[in-house]
């Protein structure tokens, strides 16, 4: 493995721990959504001396000495953020997307306003407003749902609410759900309330840098992202000023850079500010537009090959990234812990995750969220996404006698036993051979 050689001779203990993640990333097929493999480049700028150093403020506005050089690579990340997602206005200091997020709710609320997100358990962020979140205990929040017949925000609900409630904050975007985001929509409801409206993009936002999902910059006010899901940057996040939230609050530009700094955070990890800019430069070439609608390619291969084979997907398919899999016809309520665990003993790595009307609970839930933007990074194409869809039947069909005992006292016993008898399962056992095999010959970029 490149790049732990000084590590590998101070300290063997977390070298051997890195080397078995690397191990694991390489040979299995990494599903979930939210995660990418960066490229070296990237890698190389999070690990340089760039952490060596504090900034705290903004560029020119410093609240230490020499920071000449950081000042540099903080305005090159701002500006290349600018360019892409054709906005006036870019924070790159968010320590990750959960700061951002609560960063906007300092800027444009008081404690006690009333805020709108969709539903933790419906497919929104927990910082979108959910009752055990920051969010949700400093604020009033009401949360909006989807239809539960076909996983689509419910406007209807929606509407209804902005107007009894005319939220100060209304989020648009979601951590879970399979169709494009209705940005107009949302921007007309915000309107009609007066409220301010950020689309939290973390997931599609390199989606929408190469084409293959609208932009939410000519409907929302403010526009936050992670920066290590499909834009396939470092761990951390932006947020972003539209022309029509400078429209609407001229000081919106102040007021988030405010709530970052001071508000929020101190000094900014410089290495993080320059692995987002070497991200936001390979995210500007044609080829990461190619990556981009090549995901979204595969999650709908993925689709139609598990449609095929039998299976209930939410949606009936995809409109981005993300299938989520209705699993309810096959193990019951609550078998989302089964087929992750099935799954990862075979090689592929997916999460289980509630689906619209969830029957069981959020620890417990009846679905998984299966993504395509780690594998679309090593190369995989439409005949490669047909294999994975193979696999996966093949591994969930190996377990599926298995039912959540609904009496919480006999889970324990019962999902101890399942781990065993799934660790000795020939048949998954088999398939994480055929996974290695397979997934070994496509590179990840990290080496
Ligand atoms: C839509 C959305 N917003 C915000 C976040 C929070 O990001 P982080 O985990 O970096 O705090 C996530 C993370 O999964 C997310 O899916």
């Amino acid at each position: 493995m490149n790049g732990i050689k000084n590590l590998s001779k101070t300290d063997p203990e977390i070298t051997y721990w890195i080397k078995k993640e690397a191990k694991r990333q390489k040979e299995g097929l990494e599903m979930i959504p939210s995660e990418n493999y960066v490229s070296p480049a990237v890698l190389e700028a999070m690990g340089s001396i760039l952490t060596n150093k504090y900034s705290e403020g903004y560029p020119h506005k410093r609240y230490y000495g020499g920071n000449d050089n950081i000042d540099e690579i903080e305005t090159i990340a701002q500006k290349r953020a600018k360019k892409l997602f054709k906005v006036e206005h870019v924070n790159v200091q968010p320590y990750s997307g959960s700061p951002a997020n609560l960063a906007v709710y300092l800027a444009v609320c008081q404690p006690g306003d009333t805020i709108m997100g969709l539903d933790l358990t419906h497919g929104g962020h927990l910082t979108h407003g959910w009752k055990v979140s920051a969010t949700g205990i400093f604020y009033k929040s009401i949360q909006y749902h989807v239809v539960n017949s076909d996983g689509k925000i419910d406007f209807v609900e929606l509407r209804k609410l902005a107007r009894n409630y005319k939220p100060k904050l209304i989020w648009v975007g979601a951590t879970a759900y399979v169709y494009q985001f209705p940005f107009k929509e949302l921007s007309d409801i915000a309107a009609e309330c007066g409220a301010y409206l950020a689309a939290d993009i973390a997931h599609v936002a390199g989606l929408v840098i190469a084409g293959a999902h609208p932009s939410p910059a000519k409907y929302a006010h403010i526009i936050t992202t992670t920066t290590h899901k499909t834009l396939r940057g470092p761990r951390g996040a932006m947020i972003m000023v539209t022309k029509k939230g400078i429209v609407k609050d001229a000081e919106l530009p102040d007021k988030i850079d405010r709530s970052i700094f001071p508000g929020l955070q101190g000094g900014p990890h410089d290495h993080t500010t320059a692995a987002i800019a070497v991200a936001l430069k390979e995210a500007s070439r044609v080829s990461f537009k190619k990556y981009g609608k090549q995901i979204v390619k595969n999650a709908k291969m993925l689709a139609k090959e598990l449609i095929r084979y039998g299976f209930k997907l939410v949606g009936n398919g995809t409109e981005n990234h993300m299938n989520l899999l209705d699993l309810t016809p096959f193990f019951g309520p609550g078998g989302g812990f089964f087929a992750q665990y099935a799954l990862e003993t075979a090689g592929i790595t997916v999460n289980k995750n509630t689906i619209p009307g969830e029957p069981s609970s959020p620890f417990y839930p009846s679905g998984i969220r299966i993504g395509t933007p780690a594998l679309t990074t090593r190369g995989f194409k439409e005949k490669e996404m047909k294999k994975v869809a193979f696999w996966m039947k093949e591994a969930l069909e190996a377990v599926k006698e298995y039912k959540l005992p609904q009496n919480k006292e006999d889970r324990k016993a019962y999902l101890d036993k399942f781990k065993k008898k799934v660790h000795a399962n020939k048949k998954l056992l088999k398939i994480k051979n055929e996974v290695k095999k397979f997934a070994s010959k496509y590179p990840i970029f990290a080496g």
